[in-house]
């Protein structure tokens, strides 16, 4: 009996050191509070955070601790991130860095606009369940979409209180699909797709309303042979202008597009 009562002494004191230990990491939405981010906007944003014990999470603070990284181009770059896209200063940057492999992060340096960024994150991930959603409904296989999440940058360091900068508070995230480069992609578009593949494309493409993907380059064909959509920003937009998406198809799946046009045209 004494023997008994020791042994699970011990149980209890070994769960409470595992509970103690872990605790940390176990727990979601757990980020410290940022005070500039008012808290109705931290709380509609914090159940999109990438979680805290998610690979990539400990790395993404180690980086963004130490400095100010999304200070300005210079610093960004210092910190170990690629910048790709210096020629278009409206946009964010889409970038990968040494420590991250595997993954993209988006990002609003605080030496462009103001903009409340956070939305712009938010937007996307909603995109991505719309799509995922519409792909689940149909039981659609030839397609794959990237996981997205909002990272909240660390509050200090902080960027100088001058009108130079704008703070931003959050990143986003996003499992790099391992697309096709421009080249290899719009030669998969003319090779690659099928009637039924378009049946599929066409499908989501109006549910989703996904108007921006007129655009080949924001659902680019991966290495793995499936098409993935990597810009979501813009759904239930509309029905998207199908006839700049058809200038990138051959022949025969220009006139597949025109009978599903029609068809649909029939129906409605
Ligand atoms: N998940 C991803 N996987 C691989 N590449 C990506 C991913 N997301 C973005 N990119 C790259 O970054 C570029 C810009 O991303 P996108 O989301 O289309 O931004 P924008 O709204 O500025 O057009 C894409 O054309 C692509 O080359
Ligand atoms: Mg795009």
């Amino acid at each position: 009996m004494r023997n008994f009562c020791y042994t699970q002494f011990q149980k209890i004191f070994i769960f409470l050191i595992i509970y103690i230990l872990f605790i940390p990491t176990l727990s979601f939405g757990n980020y410290p509070y940022n005070p500039y981010v008012p808290i109705d906007i931290w709380n509609e944003v914090e159940p999109y955070f990438l979680p805290i014990n998610h690979p990539i999470k400990k790395k993404l603070d180690r980086i963004f601790q130490k400095k100010r990284v999304t200070l300005t181009e210079q610093t960004f770059v210092e910190a170990g991130f690629k910048i790709t896209r210096l020629n278009r200063p409206f946009n964010a940057v889409v970038t990968g860095h040494k420590d991250l492999k595997g993954y993209l992060v988006k990002v609003y340096l605080d030496s462009q606009f103001s903009i409340p960024e956070w939305q712009m994150w938010l937007r996307r991930i909603k995109g991505i369940e719309t799509i995922q959603h519409c792909l689940d409904k149909h039981q659609f296989t030839e397609f794959i979409l990237p996981k997205k999440w909002i990272y909240p940058l660390p509050v200090e360091p902080s960027p100088p209180l001058n009108e130079a900068y704008s703070r931003k508070n959050f990143i986003l995230v996003v499992e790099d699909m391992q697309i096709l480069d421009h080249k290899k992609n719009a030669k998969a578009y003319k090779e690659m797709l099928t009637p039924n593949l378009l049946n599929d494309l066409y499908t989501i493409l109006n549910e989703c309303g996904l108007t921006d993907c007129i655009w080949i380059g924001n659902m680019p064909f991966t290495k793995g042979q499936k098409i993935t959509f990597i810009d979501t920003e813009l759904f239930h937009n509309g029905i998207p202008e199908f006839e700049t998406l058809k200038k990138y198809f051959s022949d025969p799946m220009k006139d597949h597009l025109d009978k599903l046009i029609n068809e649909k045209a029939f129906h409605n």
